[in-house]
């Protein structure tokens, strides 16, 4: 009897979703990065079948000096797994190590029109940063990002904001596929993060910026491997306002950034942080916001520095998340080649 019941309750377990995201090479992560992105990654490697890629392919879409693209792809390689990116559970893998990266952008750029890729709002703002250098790739990058998410038959692939129009473009183009030569590909969803730690984070020295390393103010940006008494500093001087209290209402973008971090690292909700902190001052606040993330963030600052010492270990990971990687995104594209009517080897 009592085995029916659990029977019924518990029928054959699910298939985990797939998740899929990438992350670029270029520069230091800055503490909004972080929260907005790698965080998350480390939290959704229980529930989902995780991929998570270094994305130098799209890294150089703008100017790159290659002696640096090499050593942050590397960096970037060893903050994902200080961050908690668990090469047990996950792949981990850099996306130029697997080839059929290369194969499905030739093959979905076939599929994507000239007029879709010229209303990507990405490649208007970038065009007008790099006008001197406004490259084919640039222009089909979200081809590029389609085929990542696509090759691995991702369900679910989370991004922020300014991401969302580069993943209807690629669910655009697999339904388009899908309807021409038949169900090739799974037709991803976007994963809306809690809006704890999920939200935007805004630069302290401008809180209706976002949090940029090219901030003009060096307070403005925290970055994750920045000392703690830098990190304390920072908080101490984060802009406010006039105000008082430490409440989440709309026009304290200050507070209300202070308190989504804050929120962020220690799990609190905005209720409980602001009861915690009824008739304190901002300065009490700023101090607590400073050292839970300096607290936060020092042991990943600490597993960063020992893996990118680690060469050895950090080349056996992603080496084998790149075979892992590899495994599932060949099939893919034999699927893809066979359908378009490629001549199979
Ligand atoms: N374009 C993304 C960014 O700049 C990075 C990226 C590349 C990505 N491929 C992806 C994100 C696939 C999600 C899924 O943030």
């Amino acid at each position: 009897m009592e085995n029916i019941e659990q029977n019924a309750q518990n029928p054959i377990p699910e298939r985990k979703k797939r998740i899929f995201s990438g992350i670029q090479p270029t520069g230091v992560f800055t503490l909004g990065n972080y929260l907005g992105a790698i965080k998350n990654w480390k939290a959704l490697q229980d529930e989902y079948d995780c991929i998570y890629s270094i994305v130098n392919m799209h890294a150089i879409t703008v100017r790159q000096d290659p002696a640096e693209l090499r050593k942050r792809t590397l960096e970037s390689y060893a903050l994902a797994l200080a961050c908690g990116i668990d090469p047990e559970k996950s792949i981990l893998f850099i996306q130029s190590h697997v080839p059929a990266h290369a194969e499905a952008n030739w093959v979905l750029s076939c599929s994507t029109q000239f007029g879709e890729l010229s209303r990507m709002t990405q490649f208007k703002d970038k065009s007008a940063k790099h006008a001197d250098n406004i490259n084919a790739g640039l222009f089909t990058y979200p081809v590029l990002m389609a085929g990542d998410i696509l090759l691995y038959q991702a369900d679910v692939v989370p991004v922020g904001v300014d991401q969302k129009q580069h993943l209807e473009l690629a669910r655009d183009v697999a339904e388009r596929f899908n309807n021409l030569y038949g169900k090739t590909f799974t037709v991803p969803e976007p994963y809306i993060a809690s809006s704890r730690g999920g939200g935007k984070i805004m630069s302290l020295s401008d809180p209706t910026k976002k949090m940029s390393k090219s901030d003009e103010n060096p307070k403005g940006c925290v970055y994750i491997l920045d000392e703690p008494n830098v990190i304390i500093k920072k908080f101490k001087s984060a802009v406010t306002d006039s105000d008082m209290e430490v409440a989440y209402r709309e026009g304290k973008d200050g507070i209300n950034n202070l308190m989504t971090i804050y929120g962020a690292v220690t799990g609190f909700s905005m209720d409980s942080i602001e009861r915690d902190f009824e008739g304190k001052g901002y300065g009490d606040f700023k101090k607590s916001v400073g050292e839970a993330v300096a607290e936060h963030l020092a042991p990943i600052r600490e597993n960063y520095s020992r893996y990118l010492s680690e060469k050895a270990y950090l080349e056996d990971c992603y080496r084998k998340g790149a075979e892992q990687a590899e495994r599932i995104a060949q099939r893919t594209i034999d699927k893809m080649y066979k359908k378009v009517g490629f001549v199979a080897r």
